[in-house]
């Protein structure tokens, strides 16, 4: 059945800095992902503060928002059958150390801070997300 999905991916600043914007493109082209819409942007800590509001709890909040506010960041939309749990998988586990062999975070990742991209965790939220970085 066709259950085409669209989900927010973010090439995150140490994967920016290291210049893997191409590099990393290329995986979710060639894992047949649609790049929909992209921009590459800085946004303030105050964004990154609502953009990662459901972690607002979490001991590692405010380090996660003055990273993701640290550097230029590429937000893009992308299309798949399933979308949403296909570029999870792609992405391998939040900690690279513990993510599979020829996933993105395994291949890139430097920490579980600097884990070079961020996918949607669920259809949901892909549709907020998508609305944060692209709602006209
Ligand atoms: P991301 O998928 O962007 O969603 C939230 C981010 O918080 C996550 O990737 C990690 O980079 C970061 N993070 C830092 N510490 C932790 C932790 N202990 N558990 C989960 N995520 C963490």
């Amino acid at each position: 059945m066709n259950n085409l999905e669209q989900t927010l991916s973010i090439i995150k600043p140490d994967a920016v800095e290291r210049n893997l914007e191409s590099e990393i493109k290329s995986m979710f082209i060639k894992n047949n992902f649609k790049i929909i819409k992209e921009k590459k942007i800085q946004i303030e800590k105050s964004e990154a503060e609502k953009f990662y509001k459901v972690h607002e709890t979490k001991p590692f909040y405010n380090d996660l928002c003055s990273y993701l506010s640290s550097g230029p960041i590429i937000v893009m939309i992308l299309e798949k059958e399933n979308a949403v749990i296909a570029n999870r998988e792609l992405m391998g586990s939040t900690n690279p150390k513990e993510a599979k062999e020829g996933t993105i975070r395994k291949i890139y990742g430097i920490s579980i801070d600097k884990n070079s991209v961020h996918g949607s965790d669920s259809l949901e939220n892909a549709q907020i997300e998508i609305d944060f970085f692209f709602k006209v």
